[in-house]
C-alpha cells in the first residue's frame, strides 16, 4: 500500500452555520433553554477539553488510555481489522495505541479519522499519514447525518472513544447504532468507550474541577455565540452548574443566569430573555453499567465479542460485531 491521504468534505462552512443557527434559534426558544454539546469545541473550546482532560479530578481520559495501554494489542488481535476508522478524531494519542498494535499485527492498511472540525481532521490525517506510510482517508462528516459516506471497502475496527456516545440521549443513542451498523458488514467490528457509573461524588468532581477549567469550557459557548452570531452573552453572568442526575443517570452541566437579563442575538435578530436563576442546559454525559452497554449495543443490533476495564473499574472498552 502505498501512502497517501485523502480528505472528503461532507460539511461545507455553510451547512455548519445553518446547523449552528437553527440549533440555536430552537434551543433559546425552548423551555427549559439547551444546546447541543457540538458548539463548545471551537479552537479555545478544544484547547479547554485537552486542558480537561489532564485535570486530576477528570479520570475518563487517563482511564481509557491506560485500558489501550493494556490491551490494545489484544483488541488488534480479536478485531483482525486491516482498516481503522475514529469517529471523532479529535487528538491522535489514543489512536496511535491502536494503529501501533495493527501494525505490529501486520494487518494495517488504512486509517479513516472521522471529524466535524476540517481542520482538527486535516491535522490528524498528515501526521497519521507522515508517522505511518499508510493510506489515510479522512472524512468530515457529522455523526447524525454521514456515516453513510464511511468507506465500506476492508476490514474495519470503528473506534467511538472517550464516552462521547454519552453525550447522545438514549434514543439518539440507537439511532446513532441503527446508522453506524448500516456501514458494516458483520466481521467489521466497533470498539466503543463509555464511562461507568460510580460515586456521585467523583462523578461531580471530574465536571466541576477545583482549577475552574470546567467552567470555563462550559462558558466558552457563550463566547462561540458572541463570536459567530453577534451574541452579546457575558459569560460572566452566568455560573457554571454540574448535576449527578441520579435516575437517568447522567451528569447535566448548564449556564445558570446570575440575574434577569434580556440578550441580544444580532445575527438571528433574536432577544433572549433569562430570569435570575435560569439555567440553560449545555451537555448530558450518560453514564452506565456493563450490562446496559450489552444491551444497547444488542438493541442497536450489535453483539459484544470482549470487553474491558481499568483496575479501577471506572471505563469500560467494548469490542461489538454487527449482527448478521
Ligand atoms: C468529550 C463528551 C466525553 O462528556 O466527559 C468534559 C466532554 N464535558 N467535561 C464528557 C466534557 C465536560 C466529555 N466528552
Amino acid at each position: 500500500m502505498t501512502p497517501s491521504m485523502t480528505v472528503d468534505v461532507h460539511v461545507t462552512a455553510e451547512a455548519r452555520r445553518a446547523a449552528l443557527e437553527a440549533d440555536v434559534r430552537t434551543g433559546l426558544s425552548r423551555h427549559p433553554k439547551s444546546l447541543p454539546p457540538t458548539w463548545f469545541y471551537d479552537d479555545r473550546g478544544s484547547e479547554l477539553f485537552d486542558e480537561i482532560t489532564r485535570l486530576p479530578e477528570y479520570y475518563l481520559t487517563r482511564a481509557e488510555r491506560s485500558i489501550l495501554d493494556a490491551h490494545a494489542a489484544d483488541i488488534a488481535a480479536a478485531s483482525g481489522a486491516d482498516t481503522l476508522v475514529e469517529l471523532g478524531s479529535g487528538t491522535s494519542e489514543k489512536t496511535r495505541l491502536l494503529l501501533d498494535a495493527m501494525s505490529a499485527s501486520g494487518r494495517l492498511r488504512t486509517f479513516v479519522p472521522f471529524d466535524v472540525s476540517e481542520e482538527t481532521l486535516r491535522r490528524a490525517a498528515e501526521d497519521i499519514t507522515g508517522a505511518y506510510g499508510i493510506e489515510v482517508r479522512a472524512v468530515v462528516g457529522d455523526f447524525h447525518r454521514h456515516l453513510s459516506e464511511l468507506p465500506v471497502d476492508g476490514h474495519k475496527m470503528v473506534a467511538f472513544l472517550g464516552s462521547t456516545i454519552g453525550n447522545l440521549a438514549p434514543g439518539e443513542r440507537r439511532r446513532f447504532l441503527d446508522d453506524l451498523g448500516a456501514t458494516m458488514t458483520p466481521e467489521d467490528h466497533l470498539l466503543l468507550g463509555t464511562d461507568l457509573v460510580k460515586d456521585g461524588g467523583r462523578l461531580l468532581a471530574a465536571y466541576d474541577d477545583s482549577a475552574g477549567v470546567t467552567a470555563e469550557f462550559n462558558r466558552n459557548v457563550l463566547s462561540v455565540l458572541n463570536h459567530e452570531l453577534g451574541a452579546h452573552f457575558q459569560p460572566e453572568d452566568f455560573d457554571h452548574v454540574a448535576l449527578w442526575d441520579e435516575e437517568a443517570r447522567w451528569i447535566e452541566m448548564r449556564l445558570r443566569s446570575r440575574l434577569p437579563q434580556i440578550v441580544e442575538i444580532e445575527d438571528l435578530a433574536m432577544q433572549v430573555g433569562f430570569e435570575a436563576g435560569e439555567d440553560l442546559r449545555t451537555e448530558i454525559s450518560a453514564k452506565f453499567t456493563p450490562e446496559q452497554v450489552a444491551r444497547e449495543l444488542r438493541g442497536g443490533g450489535f453483539t459484544v465479542d470482549a470487553s474491558w476495564m481499568d483496575p479501577a473499574r471506572d471505563f469500560l472498552l467494548s469490542l461489538a460485531r454487527p449482527d448478521p
